[in-house]
């Protein structure tokens, strides 16, 4: 098959019509509607943690596997032929959209992603580009389109994803990982007018990207924001977050899927971060999930929130904490099983299976 992103015509209706009720057990629950049983899935479900995924990894690089949409493809069904998980999320990062902006994204071993040219002043910002996703993702958009049309059959749907602004920024300022994000707040605090023009162009880039996954079949869509909550107070997070988040949102709102706000580490402001948008809460594990359910509000469907740890605990341990986030989501409709952070690459895969099966048996009406 080409490399290049052909607008495939999975299907003749429209993406996932907001007026016709969806019957994977998945979108159901992203609208709040009853479902025979809870939906599983989990973060970084297709990852290290699997031999199959390592295997991939010895033969190619990340970014390789990232830009082919059928390596992408095969790596996406991996945890869905394995474990047999309720949605596929399309294997990719949420640093690569960077690279058509004009940073240079790397994933070194052992060490994460490097961008080598990272932004330290107001004239790097503008020189920033905002290309359309189907030049510069087309890798992702094309494997987006091959998981739909293998799991349309399974009624598995097909999830679609991106950084939200401040997570992005801050991979872009501090030209990687970190642990203080000094350089990023130094950054937000000096240069307030070129940081509003920087995450303008991310809620560009990104409310686009968003949308071209949709058109190429992703049935919903998350967005991460991983480290505004560690990196910043509520008033902060407030003045210089939360307006490009509800812009982000609002721009996404427009694309007829569900989208999932995930915000991570904000329990000291998790109602502010909820109201940026987004139809379902992805929750981390930080707080009990009916507490923080009750403050998201139950008009709201919830996505979460087992500690990915529990899963390196001996079974009995795992299951009684699997049975503590059913316990707290009390069968109540709107609730999409996960973890409230990535699955670590110690995790035995045979954990993810029982986990998987008893979610499953437990919640079968
Ligand atoms: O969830 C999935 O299975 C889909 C794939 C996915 C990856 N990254 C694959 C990946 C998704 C949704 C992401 C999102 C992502 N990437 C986030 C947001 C979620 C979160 O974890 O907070 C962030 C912050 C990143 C940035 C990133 N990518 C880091 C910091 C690292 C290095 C640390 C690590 O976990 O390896 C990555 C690399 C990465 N992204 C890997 C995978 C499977 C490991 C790469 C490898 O094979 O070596």
């Amino acid at each position: 098959m080409a490399s290049s992103y052909e607008p495939a015509g999975v299907t003749d209706a429209p993406a996932a019509g907001a007026e016709t009720e969806p019957t994977s057990l998945f979108l159901r629950a992203c609208r709040g509607l009853p479902a025979e049983r809870t939906p599983v899935w989990l973060l970084r479900q297709a990852g290290r943690y699997m031999p199959e995924y390592r295997a991939f990894r010895e033969r190619h690089s990340m970014l390789e596997l990232i830009h082919s949409p059928e390596l992408a493809a095969e790596v996406t069904l991996l945890p869905v032929d394995a474990f047999g998980v309720d949605a596929a999320i399309v294997f990719s990062d949420i640093l690569p959209p960077l690279v058509g902006m004009g940073l240079e994204l790397e994933f070194v071993q052992g060490e994460g992603p490097v961008i080598s040219n990272a932004i330290s002043s107001p004239r790097d910002v503008d020189l920033l580009g905002t290309p359309p996703a189907e030049e510069t993702m087309a890798g992702t958009l094309g494997a987006i389109a091959l998981v739909r049309r293998e799991l349309e059959p399974r009624d598995v749907p097909v999830i679609g994803f991106a950084g939200a602004p401040f997570t992005l920024a801050s991979y872009a300022i501090e030209g990687g990982s970190s642990r203080d994000f000094s350089r990023t707040k130094a950054f937000m605090l000096s240069e307030p007018a070129a940081w509003r023009r920087l995450l303008t162009k991310l809620v560009t880039v990104q409310a686009d990207y968003l949308l071209a996954q949709v058109r190429a079949g992703a049935e919903a869509l998350q967005v991460f924001d991983s480290w505004a909550g560690r990196a910043l107070g509520r008033e902060d997070y407030l003045r210089y977050v939360a307006p490009a988040n509800r812009d982000l949102y609002a721009a996404t709102s427009e694309a007829g899927v569900p989208v999932i706000n995930f915000s991570l580490g904000v329990s000291a402001y998790l109602g502010e971060a909820a109201a940026c948008g987004g139809d379902v809460v992805g929750l981390d594990w930080a707080l009990p999930l009916d507490e923080a359910w009750e403050r998201v509000g139950f008009d709201r469907p919830v996505q979460g929130n087992l500690d990915p740890a529990a899963l390196l605990a001996p079974w009995r341990e795992l299951r009684h904490r699997i049975d503590d986030v059913l316990d707290r989501a009390g069968g109540r409709p709107g609730h999409v099983f996960n973890v409230g952070h990535g699955l670590v690459p110690q995790t035995p895969p045979d954990h993810v299976r029982h986990l998987v099966e008893h979610v499953r048996e437990r919640t079968s009406s």
